[in-house]
């Protein structure tokens, strides 16, 4: 029998939340402030850009367990369990904003009827739940009962519908038994993984360390590719012999351009400033950002090396999302490349398969920065190419023909995307992270000009 849920916010994590706890029986209410996103997603249509999600959202409408609404009075008169799926971005000092939680606690405060779990699904610093408890009691008085849990989302974008539906594990941060067990209700018919259940804190503590550590992987594997390069080794090597190493694992080690997107680099400034808010050192999450920061810079450095001169030279861009299978630009290498060059008088043309409409948004298209419609598009007349997102498809480029179309056959490859012996062949001058450094300067057979 499924359960009453209501959800504020249909960002990424509340709107896959909706449409996978409908898919799983449970009747859903979901609340957006936007009336847009609630007319276009009360009509089928999805405000973002994940595999799976159409269908989904199209079946639960059809079947009524699904609907949008701008109203939470709607969402709170029907819902047993409330959750807070809102942003928490990062502010200017690194600390969370949690002004949207904030004001979804000070709304379901005086709609309190009964008894109400409110569950953050955010991703928020240790202790938030307190705040939102406070919040809600100072504004509703005692005569409501209601309890604050945590259940946060692992969601990754571009898998975020397998992500819910088969997820490695679930978390549940309750301090009373009616919270545990109302959500133990929730999710123990649908869900064979482990459950683990622990206190509001901990499962908010769970969730930012989770995505710190994450972030560790990525910087620690980048920072052993500044030595492989000084060394002549290609860190993938290293990588993958590494990661067999069953207690290491061999995810989360491919070394580029680094973390982008909107969780991990804001997730990772909020967990410092939780841990020094409360005086823990952890000197060694700043050089995790530190390393990731200057990624940009290890590229362009290489893009300089590879032009000399940038000022009118024709450079594609393939990728400009923070990941494939993705429309999502938070965070992206592309937003520290693309102005770099653009200011340095580079000729852009850029491509990607989904994320283009969204960098067009803040880089209109002007008389030195056009946006291509392929690849192929992008690579013509090129002194070189530079590739920022590892799309499937650029794997399967036909690099002769790519070689044919460049003014110079140079391509910067801040995703390691290809094999620098299988470039090389082509006739490429091939320039990636991480890969040795003096083996890739090939001198062009013909004279270019
Ligand atoms: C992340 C977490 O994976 C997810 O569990 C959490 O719920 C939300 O944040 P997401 O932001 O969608 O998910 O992206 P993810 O797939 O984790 O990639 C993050 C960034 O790291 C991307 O920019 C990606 O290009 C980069 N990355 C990933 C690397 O540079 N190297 C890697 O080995 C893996």
């Amino acid at each position: 029998m499924g359960l009453k849920l209501g959800i504020f916010g249909t960002g990424y994590a509340g709107l896959v939340t909706s449409v996978c706890l409908a898919q799983l029986g449970h009747t859903v209410t979901a609340i957006d402030k936007d009336p847009d996103i609630v007319a276009s997603l009360s009509d089928g249509r999805p405000t973002i850009h994940e595999p799976g999600l159409p269908e989904l959202l199209t079946n639960n409408l059809q079947t009524g367990r699904l609907r949008f609404t701008t109203q939470a009075e709607d969402a709170m008169a029907a819902a047993e369990i409330v959750f807070l799926c809102v942003g928490t971005p990062p502010r200017a000092d690194g600390r969370a904003d949690l002004a949207q939680v904030e004001e979804v606690a000070r709304t379901i405060a005086p709609l309190l009827d009964g008894y109400k779990l409110i569950v953050e699904k955010s991703t928020v610093p240790a202790r938030t739940a307190d705040w939102i408890d406070w919040t809600i009691r100072r504004l509703a008085g005692r005569e409501h009962p209601f309890d604050v849990a945590s259940n946060p989302e692992f969601l990754r974008e571009g898998s975020a519908v397998r992500d819910f539906l088969q997820p490695d594990r679930i978390v549940i941060g309750a301090d009373s038994s009616r919270a545990r067990s109302l959500l133990l209700d929730l999710y123990e018919p649908s869900f064979e993984c482990p459950i683990v259940v622990t206190s509001v804190t901990t499962a908010e503590l769970i969730k930012q360390t989770a995505n710190a550590f994450l972030a560790t992987r990525i910087s620690f594997i980048n920072m052993i590719s500044d030595l492989c390069e000084k060394l002549g080794v290609d860190v993938t090597t290293v990588a993958s012999s590494v990661g067999l190493d069953s207690r290491i694992g061999g995810h989360f080690l491919s070394a580029g351009l680094g973390f982008g997107g909107s969780c991990l680099p804001k997730d990772l400034s909020s967990l410092i400033k939780v841990a020094e808010d409360n005086g823990v050192d952890v000197s060694m999450l700043r050089d995790v950002e530190h390393i990731n920061t200057a990624r940009v810079d290890r590229l362009l450095a290489k893009v300089e090396r590879a032009l000399w001169v940038l000022r009118d030279k024709v450079i594609g861009i393939l990728g400009v999302a923070f990941k494939p299978d993705t429309d999502d630009i938070r965070g992206a290498p592309s937003l520290g490349v693309v102005p770099r060059l653009h200011g340095a008088g580079s000729i852009l043309r850029i491509y990607d398969p989904a994320a283009g409409p969204n960098l067009q948004r803040l880089y209109p298209p002007d008389d030195r920065l056009t946006y291509a419609n392929s690849a192929l598009e992008a690579a013509r007349d090129a002194h070189a190419l530079l590739i920022l997102t590892d799309w499937n498809e650029f794997r399967s480029l036909d690099l002769g023909q790519l070689r044919s179309l460049m003014r110079t056959p140079i391509i910067v490859d801040g995703r390691n995307l290809f094999e620098p012996a299988q470039v090389q062949a082509a006739g490429f001058e091939y320039y990636s992270l991480g890969r040795g450094e003096a083996t890739l300067r090939v001198e062009p057979k013909r004279v270019y000009v």
